[in-house]
């Protein structure tokens, strides 16, 4: 059980992260892209949410296939987003504030416009052939492997100039780079020493497991689930030699933060990650609960007939047991890959659409992991759920709906299902007033605003006492005045509640109780741990709860004694 004479902190562990996304945060410029002038003007709104770290989507520069992941000089700004003087303003500004600053590192693919596979691509004797997978055509057709944003869904581009095939998980503009060469990792490493010695504090790093794969790249059975395919592209045999090199060359010199992104790591396997005996990363995020809403056999449509209450607790309660005693986690429940978390696990209902952001912030904001808040999610945005193509922009939905069509499938019948999943509901503008496009820009946005921003807008919030945002504050100061919330043990309460999420969270004789009903009608709690209104330390209801009946999405945290 901890307490506070065995707990490990350590400041990345008790940090509050904001995830914010540049290019649709404020348009200075009026080129109706967001900039980092637009992050130096909101510089005191980001502080008044209390949020002590931020971390930005990519800024380096980019031809933008997907929007900053395709990354074509790492040491320079996209010039969408301004100027090196910008980037360093930013960070001082945030820096005077007490705000720590992440940076997205893509460093499993570049963009094909960087001059590394500009030369790659040159002959095959050129010094940069080996950054990159190359198959000779003289092979024959390289083994098959499936591409998630390709327009053919092949991870195979044939390329004339050399007679070869080049490799790419992600779309044709996004080759994957070879480990396995140690110029490539070193360059990588010295990227980062840049930035780090400009005074940034750490790195989300960019589908890192991808980063080691079987570069023998053996045939694949025909038809294989998606679900099967991940020893083919991740995880392979040297990645956590990687890890530990760059923990080596980079993270241990410098006292900062990293959270890698972990596509299908196991329970199982994740201390292998994170245990700090192993100087690999200190933290990463997993997939595991945002299955829901998603179709099992097709992620790129919706399917809500599976959201089991009872599983997903399970999911967390596991991945809670894991870092029992070893390593960290991490807790989120919307980012710029997923839709809008209210509209995904909330109720985007008008009648519940605030008091449900107030319940999912409570959950994000009470687990025993370091919390990342998307933004917008701290006003309870929602999706636009655009059901025509000219709405989109994600080259993942564009890519995948044109394949449709040209195949004669049913590309209408998609679009429909995959508007309540697809990434741009949660990219669009941020909702700053009910002015012309939200307050984001003067011009014509890059993706369209929501609709509801006349009404659903940070201004109308800072008004308003009781608004998602001021409870989103006032949650953030309960996390960051109670220790117990941080690190204190986490345990289920009434585990086999269809409709109620419970847990308590206890560090030395100091136990808090969170109830979160995560349904739109009245749930009973089931608990022998006696409830005391008085001793209720938020919640979204005046009276949430009536003979231990919460209301729909009520949240509520108690402080209980043992
Ligand atoms: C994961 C990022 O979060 C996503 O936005 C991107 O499209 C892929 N990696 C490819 O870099």
């Amino acid at each position: 059980m901890p307490n506070q004479e065995n707990i490990q902190r350590k400041w990345w562990k008790e940090k509050i992260v904001y995830q914010l996304y540049p290019r649709s945060y404020k348009d200075t410029n009026g080129d109706g892209i967001g900039d980092l002038k637009g992050v130096i003007e909101k510089l005191d709104y980001i502080k008044s949410l209390g949020v002590d770290v931020v971390w930005l989507n990519p800024i380096f520069e980019s031809p933008n296939d997907d929007v900053g992941y395709d990354i074509s000089d790492y040491k320079a700004i996209m010039k969408d987003f301004g100027s090196m003087e910008d980037f360093d303003l930013m960070l001082k500004g945030l820096h005077e504030r007490g705000i720590k600053l992440i940076m997205d590192l893509v460093a499993n693919h570049t963009s094909d416009e960087h001059p590394w596979f500009q030369e790659s691509r040159k002959s095959r004797d050129n010094l940069y052939r080996n950054y990159y997978h190359w198959w000779d055509a003289e092979k024959g057709k390289p083994p098959y492997r499936w591409s998630i944003f390709d327009k053919e869904n092949n991870a195979w581009k044939y390329d004339d100039k050399t007679n070869s095939y080049y490799f790419h998980i992600f779309s044709e503009k996004q080759p994957d780079l070879n480990w396995e060469n140690p110029e490539v990792r070193h360059a990588i490493y010295s990227i980062m020493k840049f930035w780090l010695d400009k005074g940034i504090d750490g790195f989300r790093l960019d589908v890192i497991a991808c980063i080691s794969k079987d570069t023998s790249f053996p045939e694949m059975p025909e038809n294989m689930h998606v679900s099967k395919w991940f020893p083919y592209y991740t995880q392979g045999p040297f990645l956590h030699d990687y890890l530990k090199e760059m923990n080596r060359e980079v993270f241990s010199k410098y006292d900062c933060m990293n959270v890698g992104e972990m596509s299908f790591v196991t329970t199982e396997d994740a201390l292998l990650f994170v245990d700090e005996e192993r100087n690999e990363l200190q933290t990463f995020y997993h997939f595991d609960h945002t299955g829901v809403g998603v179709s099992k056999e097709n992620f790129m449509y919706a399917d809500d007939t599976h959201w089991d209450l009872v599983e997903w607790k399970k999911i967390f309660n596991n991945w809670d047991k894991v870092f029992a005693a070893k390593g960290w986690g991490t807790i989120y429940l919307g980012n710029h890959d997923m839709s809008r978390m209210v509209s995904r696990f909330g109720n985007d209902r008008e009648a519940f659409r605030e008091i449900s952001a107030k319940m999912l912030q409570t959950f994000i904001l009470s687990m025993r992991a370091t919390p990342y808040i998307y933004n917008g999610d701290e006003i309870g945005m929602v999706n636009t759920n655009h059901t025509k193509i000219e709405n989109y922009q994600d080259v993942y939905t564009i890519n995948y709906y044109n394949q449709l069509k040209q195949k004669g499938e049913d590309y209408e019948g998609f679009l429909q299902s995959h508007s309540n999943i697809s990434r741009d509901n949660s990219r669009t503008p941020m909702q700053w007033n009910d002015k012309e496009n939200a307050g984001f820009t003067n011009a014509s946005p890059w993706l369209e605003v929501n609709k509801n921003y006349k009404t659903l807008n940070v201004a109308a919030q800072e008004n308003d006492p009781d608004s998602v945002l001021n409870y989103f504050r006032e949650l953030v100061q309960l996390r960051k005045n109670n220790l117990t919330l941080v690190y204190g043990a986490y345990e289920l309460v009434d585990e086999s509640n269809e409709q109620i999420f419970a847990y308590t969270r206890t560090l030395d004789h100091e136990q808090f109780l969170v109830v979160l009903n995560f349904s739109d009608t009245p749930a009973l709690l089931r608990t022998t741990i006696p409830i005391n209104k008085g001793n209720i330390l938020i919640s979204n209801y005046a009276e949430p709860s009536h003979n231990n009946i919460y209301d729909p999405y009520a949240a509520v945290i108690y402080k209980t004694s043992i």
